[in-house]
């Protein structure tokens, strides 16, 4: 394993780009190359089974490109392949997943009462929620699935008065009455963060898997020696089935990748 090969990640679709921006932000040095499985999105939907396949299959894709490191930047993949993805791949390549960091960083912090909304593989799995009770069962996890979202999200459809009435139809749910934290566990949430905090008036600590995760990764690389300091060699993306997504879509990816390249 060499220095300058790329960080591999992979997403069901472009909500991994906001962890790939993270990564990007604090190792500029690093080159990416990152997978989009718009073919196959919201794996939300899809079962532990399909998921685990699809992950897999890209992971070797990414292995087969040269990728150094593999980051799982999506919840649903993190919450059912990530063990048997890690297991796997064991003294081969290190896996990286969006959760157990969030988990670490929640568990550092005093709350008491925090929100979970995820896709439903997400919230199904009860991953967070498992690993959260078992380093602190005193803590309260109340836990929503929220699979409009993602597919919203992938339509274009954010910071907009539609999205801002979905969003308030699941926030409005009584049972997160009392939160402290609000955990967005799907790596598509970032991109209407603005519109969950709006809704809580910023009182409200609303957690994403963006810089936790970022630097989850680069302490995997510094601690295998592989933290690259030379020049950036490239950024790839690949999204299967590119023109599924809108117009208004394909100018976010173009910001995206444009932001990312600079
Ligand atoms: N971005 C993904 C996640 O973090 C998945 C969205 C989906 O494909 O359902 O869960």
């Amino acid at each position: 394993m060499q220095k300058k090969q790329p960080i591999g990640i992979f997403d069901s679709g472009i909500g991994g780009l906001t962890v790939a921006k993270a990564i990007n932000a604090l190792m500029p040095n690093e080159s990416l190359l990152y997978f989009g499985d718009t073919e196959h999105m919201p794996y939300g939907d899809r079962s532990p089974e399909h998921i685990c396949a699809y992950s897999e299959t890209i992971v070797n894709f990414l292995i087969q490109k040269g990728a150094k490191i593999i980051v799982i930047a999506c919840n649903s993949a993190s919450a059912v392949a990530y063990q048997m993805l890690k297991d796997k791949y064991q003294g081969q390549i290190d896996v990286v997943g969006v959760i157990s960091p969030v988990v670490d960083y929640i568990i550092s912090k005093d709350f008491k009462k925090v929100g979970i909304i995820g896709t439903k593989a997400t919230i199904g799995s009860k991953n967070h929620e498992n690993l959260l009770k078992n380093q602190k069962p005193s803590i309260k996890v109340v836990s929503l699935a929220t699979p409009l979202l993602a597919p919203m999200i992938e339509e274009g459809f954010f910071n907009n008065s539609i999205s801002q009435t979905i969003i308030n139809s699941y926030l409005s749910n009584w049972r997160f009455k009392g939160i402290q934290s609000m955990v967005l566990a799907c790596t598509h949430y970032p991109l209407i963060k603005k519109e969950i905090l709006k809704y809580y008036h910023n009182a409200v600590e609303v957690i994403d898997t963006t810089e936790i995760v970022a630097k989850e990764v680069m302490a995997s690389l510094e601690s295998q020696k592989l933290l690259h300091t030379g020049k950036k060699e490239r950024i790839d993306f690949m999204f299967q089935n590119l023109l599924k997504a809108s117009n208004e879509l394909q100018k976010y990816f173009m910001g995206g990748m444009s932001a990312l390249r600079k």
